[in-house]
C-alpha cells in the first residue's frame, strides 16, 4: 500500500533524522565550464523519458537547466527544480522562457500534477531517500512515469578509494568524512521504489567512464564535487589529501593526457501503480 498524504507529511516533518545534503557551493560557472558532461550525457537518458507534447513534466535537480530545455523542445510543459538557489538562478538566466523553482528533492510539494518525473545526476546527493521517493510518488499522476539516472553501486570507486588511501597515508583518515553519497545496487533501489508504490519496468547498471576536462581535470572534479569529504579538516590537510589522491590516480586514470573518472550509472524507468 502506498503511503497516504498525511503519512508523507509526517515522514517529511517528524521522520528519522537524516544527514543534510552536503553543503556544496554549486558554482554554476565552473559546472558549466568544466562539468557540462553531466548534461551532455544526460541527453541519452531522455530517450527513456520520450517526452510528449502537452505533457506536464517535473525535472528534479535541474542544475543549469540544459536538460529541462531539451525536454521543453518536445512541446512538454516542464518545471525544473533544484535545491540550489545558485543553480536555479543560472537556469532562469539561461532559459528565461522556462519555469524553475528552488525546491529540495526531499520536500516535493506536488500532488498528482505530473505525467512524468525526470531526474539526472541528482539522487545520489540525497540522504533521505524515503522522503524523496514518497514525494516522487505523490508528484505523479496515476500511471505516470519516473525516469532517472544517477550514480549506482561502485560509482567513482577508484576516486573514493584514492582519497581514502591518501588520507590514511597522511595519518588523517579518522578526520575524513565518508559515505555521503547514495550509490545503490539495482536490487536496493528497485526494492525502495516497489515498497513506495512504483512498478519498475527497466533498470540498468552500467559503466560509463567519463573524460574530465584538462590537465587538472581530476583536481577540479574533487574540488567541485567532494569538498564535503574534507569538512572536518584544515585547508592545508585537505589540499595535501587531494594532491596525493590525484597522484595515486595518475598512473591508471590519466592516459594520453586525458583524465577519466570511473562513473557507473543506474538508470531506471518506473511507473506509479
Ligand atoms: C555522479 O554524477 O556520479 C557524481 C557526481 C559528483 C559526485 C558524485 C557522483
Amino acid at each position: 500500500m502506498p503511503p497516504t498524504t498525511s503519512q508523507v507529511l509526517e515522514n517529511l516533518r517528524g521522520g528519522p533524522k537524516y544527514k543534510k545534503m552536503p553543503e556544496i557551493n554549486w558554482d554554476s560557472e565552473l559546472y558549466t565550464k568544466q562539468h557540462h558532461f553531466v548534461s551532455d550525457y544526460g541527453a541519452d537518458v531522455l530517450q527513456w523519458l520520450a517526452p510528449q507534447s502537452g505533457e506536464h513534466i517535473l525535472d528534479v535537480g535541474c542544475g543549469t537547466g540544459e536538460l529541462t530545455a531539451k525536454i521543453a523542445e518536445s512541446g512538454a510543459i516542464v518545471l525544473g527544480t533544484d535545491s540550489s538557489e545558485e543553480m536555479v538562478t543560472a537556469s532562469k538566466r539561461n532559459f528565461p522562457e522556462l519555469e524553475f523553482e528552488v525546491i529540495d528533492g526531499t520536500q516535493l510539494p506536488y500532488l498528482e500534477n505530473f505525467d512524468a518525473v525526470f531526474s539526472n545526476a541528482t539522487f545520489h546527493w540525497i540522504d533521505n531517500q524515503k522522503a524523496l521517493t514518497i514525494g516522487l510518488y505523490h508528484s505523479l499522476k496515476k500511471g505516470g512515469r519516473l525516469v532517472t539516472e544517477f550514480g549506482g553501486k561502485g560509482n567513482i570507486k577508484s576516486i573514493i578509494d584514492a582519497v581514502g588511501q591518501a588520507a590514511q597515508q597522511l595519518g588523517l583518515e579518522s578526520k575524513l568524512n565518508k559515505d555521503f553519497w547514495f550509490f545503490p545496487s539495482i536490487a536496493d533501489y528497485t526494492t525502495l521504489l516497489e515498497k513506495n508504490g512504483f512498478e519498475v519496468e527497466q533498470a540498468w547498471l552500467f559503466h560509463r567512464p567519463t573524460p574530465l576536462n584538462g590537465e587538472n581535470g581530476m583536481h577540479d572534479w574533487i574540488t567541485q564535487f567532494a569538498p564535503y569529504a574534507f569538512k572536518n579538516l584544515e585547508g592545508k590537510s585537505a589540499v595535501a589529501i587531494q594532491n596525493l589522491a590525484v597522484d595515486l590516480l595518475k598512473s591508471t586514470h590519466y592516459v594520453n593526457h586525458q583524465w577519466m573518472a570511473d562513473y557507473k550509472r543506474l538508470r531506471i524507468k518506473a511507473f506509479k501503480r
